[in-house]
């Protein structure tokens, strides 16, 4: 299997400057400024009034800051923050382990809440809707049920998937973030940022250089400036110029938009395979030997971003600027009754 550099979902590799890199407070947090906004009026306000913070769901692409925004609202509002995954918990007294052991105002940080399984997610409603927790104790005549009562906590819920979410779930979160990919200048900031923790002695061209290749995506960011690093030190000096961040990221394949193999090999089987669609997302997954799910959180959504692909009801299509990146020749489509709805959203 090759390598993928630009995944934006997390490696072995990258867990140990997570931790240095990692934002701790909201004014570190770069970029998504209208979150961030409300985000701090949600909090000055809960804070003020001295209670806990409604419940918060962050939603997005993998590797563009949930798991950094849930911490830092943990900090920003004083209280612990427990971690758990929807596919951790596994069965509703799972759930009741990790939830009684919170005081009020602390968070329960829930990864992938849309793989919660439902019995889960059905024993959490009353818990975070009425703060309550409804047992049943004895078997048969006999068994009753009898309601706990919990603090009032938190739960900051994270997922790639919005669309998976149950309506009643998505219904008990008082506030809803969506985070979107970072434009260029967020990026190079990042980058900025990252380097001067790391100590690396980086260019304003090298800079501007990973920034652009880094799919918008500070993960990924984090993760080319080190694999740069590495290249600026054997082989040139130590300092990443444009010319030194060009070479690495050569070598590692990934060319001047962020795209690697895997992605050229979506849009070519596409374009190649299926006269540039419209083609249902199982059949791209058949035709390149990726799963479906990691197409749809991985490689689509920044493929949607760049305008290279397009949803239609009836599956994906290859846009102009997708050809034209391929370097092949574009042909004209008859205008389809479903072409206006084609940008919607992943979500
Ligand atoms: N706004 C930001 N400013 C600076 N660095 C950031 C920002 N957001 C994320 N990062 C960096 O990117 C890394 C990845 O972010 P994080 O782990 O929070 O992503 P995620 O959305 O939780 O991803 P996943 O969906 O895979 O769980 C962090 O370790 C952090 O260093
Ligand atoms: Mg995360």
């Amino acid at each position: 299997m090759i390598e993928r550099v630009v995944s934006p979902k997390l490696k072995d590799e990258d867990v140990a400057i997570d931790a240095s890199l990692r934002p701790k407070r909201i004014d570190d947090y770069i970029g998504q400024d209208k979150v961030k906004e409300n985000l701090r009026i949600f909090i000055e306000a809960a804070k003020a009034r001295d209670e806990a913070l409604d419940h918060v769901l962050l939603y997005g692409p993998p590797g563009l800051g949930k798991t950094t925004l849930a911490n830092i609202i943990a900090n920003e509002m004083d209280v612990k923050i427990k971690v758990s995954s929807g596919p951790a918990i596994l069965i509703p007294g799972d759930l009741a382990s990790i939830i009684t052991t919170l005081q009020k105002g602390d968070i329960l940080f829930v990864d992938e809440i849309h793989r919660l399984s439902r019995v889960v997610e059905e024993a959490l409603y009353p818990a975070m809707e009425d703060f309550a927790w409804d047992m049943i104790l004895g078997k048969g005549m006999a068994a009753k049920s009898i309601r706990l009562k919990l603090p009032h906590f938190t739960i900051v819920g994270a997922t790639t998937r919005y669309a998976l979410l149950s309506s009643p779930l998505r219904d008990r979160f008082g506030a809803t973030y969506r985070l979107d990919f970072y434009d260029q200048s967020a990026m190079e900031r990042i980058v900025h940022r990252s380097a001067r923790i790391l100590n690396v002695k980086i260019e304003e061209a090298g800079t501007y250089e990973i920034a652009r290749r880094s799919r918008g995506t500070p993960r990924v960011a984090n993760r080319l400036l080190k694999r740069v690093r590495d290249f600026a030190e054997v082989r040139a000096g130590g300092v990443i110029t444009k010319t030194v961040a060009d070479e690495a990221l050569g070598m590692l394949q990934v060319d001047h938009l962020g795209l690697d193999d895997v992605d050229r090999k979506v849009l070519e089987a596409i374009v190649k395979k299926f006269d540039g669609g419209p083609v249902g997302i199982d059949t791209i997954a058949a035709a390149t030997s990726e799963e479906s799910d990691t197409i749809m959180d991985v490689y689509e959504p920044y493929l949607l971003q760049l305008g290279f692909i397009a949803r239609t009801p009836r599956g994906r299509v290859a846009t102009k600027a997708a050809y034209e990146h391929l370097g092949l020749p574009y042909k004209e489509r008859h205008p389809q009754p479903d072409d206006k709805a084609q940008q919607q959203t992943l979500w």
